[in-house]
């Protein structure tokens, strides 16, 4: 039976990288049926509702989820979208590659960094955000549970082990955070014992945005507690590229959404600029997630040709060409 998967346009240059991976996904021959929702900016101007129920409807009906990026007003009352989407469809683990592509701009060519980021607790519970009536003081509870750490430490070595990868690095700050980071470590720690034949090491976060830059070589599994998870990932995405260069996937028990790593980008929208690799790796994850692993490497060549070529390359990677002309390049070689 076909396949059908929901698509979230999304805001700013969503709408515009989501066409195109559309297009590339169907020129692949992946015989998709799409339902369309909303969420973010454009569901609360149409709806008042920035996450509609219907959207969550959908996403549960149907599964598997693509989806461009959101703009979460700032101030108060507004939650963030991507964390709700996260929490209320317990989508733990998040997973970020960056692969290196000949032809960008990159400091390096040979990175393969897959950073597994705990994805519902952390600092980003959302819990216990208060801020004193006199407003002089904010507090913010960031919680780990043994479940959640021990549930995303085995995510990363089920991972390894599937992807053949040979080491995971457990990033912390168990020395200063000797609670959560603690608890966090201790489980990973024991996690590693079960897994003898993968290299396990763990690294202080603040050495390792240091290691990333100088020494990336050493990185093949990051796994992480969700802020580190947060940050490490964009440091990630800027030793291939940057932020057009970097998919992820959240995964849950049931369901499953796709997405690029970076925002909306406002700076850009509407100028026909985006780099849309990064929405296309996504749907590159999400047909390995589904065992359509051919395609997904059809489309992956297809993106490595063009990048190495420089044929029709968007700015971020050195290019004069836009986000439509970059499309064309990918859908003829498909
Ligand atoms: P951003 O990730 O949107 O942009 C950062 C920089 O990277 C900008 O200069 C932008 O032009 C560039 N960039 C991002 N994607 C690109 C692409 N595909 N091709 C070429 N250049 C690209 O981060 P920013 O500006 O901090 O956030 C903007 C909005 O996005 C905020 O409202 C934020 O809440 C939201 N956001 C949403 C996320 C999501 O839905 N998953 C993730 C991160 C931020
Ligand atoms: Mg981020």
């Amino acid at each position: 039976t076909q396949q059908t998967i929901t698509i979230i346009p999304g805001d700013g240059i969503g709408p515009s990288i989501i066409d195109s991976c559309i297009k590339v996904l169907d020129k692949a021959g992946c015989d998709f049926n799409y339902e369309f929702s909303d969420a973010g900016l454009t569901a609360f101007k149409k709806s008042g509702d920035l996450v509609p129920e219907e959207t969550l409807t959908l996403i549960e009906k149907n599964k598997i989820c693509l989806k461009g990026p959101l703009t979460t007003p700032v101030g108060e009352g507004f939650t963030s979208i991507n964390v709700t989407l996260r929490k209320k469809f317990q989508l733990y683990a998040n997973l970020r590659p960056v692969t290196s592509f000949k032809g960008t701009r990159a400091r390096y060519d040979n990175i393969d960094i897959l950073t597994i980021r705990e994805n519902t607790e952390g600092m980003y519970s959302g819990l216990g955000q208060t801020v004193s009536a006199d407003g002089e003081t904010a507090e913010a509870m960031s919680l780990i549970t043994r479940e959640g750490a021990e549930r995303i430490v085995e995510f990363a070595y089920q991972t390894a082990i599937k992807e053949g990868r040979k080491k995971v690095t457990a990033v912390h700050k168990a020395n200063i955070l000797k609670s959560t980071s603690g608890l966090f470590l201790k489980v990973a720690r024991e996690v590693a014992s079960r897994y003898p034949e993968i290299e396990s090491t763990e690294m202080i976060v603040d050495n390792c945005c240091m290691q990333l830059v100088m020494n990336p070589e050493q990185f093949d599994v990051i796994v992480t507690t969700n802020l580190f998870g947060d940050i490490l990932s964009d440091l990630c995405a800027g030793l291939v590229g940057g932020l057009g260069m970097a998919p992820g996937a959240n995964i849950g028990k049931d369901c499953a959404i796709f997405e690029a790593v970076h925002g909306s980008a406002p700076d850009i929208a509407g100028k026909n600029l985006a780099n849309p690799t990064s929405v296309i790796l996504a749907a590159i994850q999400m047909l390995e997630y589904m065992g359509m692993d051919d395609k997904a490497t059809l489309i992956r060549d297809a993106i490595a040709d063009v990048i190495e070529t420089g044929d029709r390359t968007t700015r971020d990677l050195g290019g004069e060409h836009g986000t439509t002309d970059f499309t064309e390049a990918l859908l003829e070689r498909l």
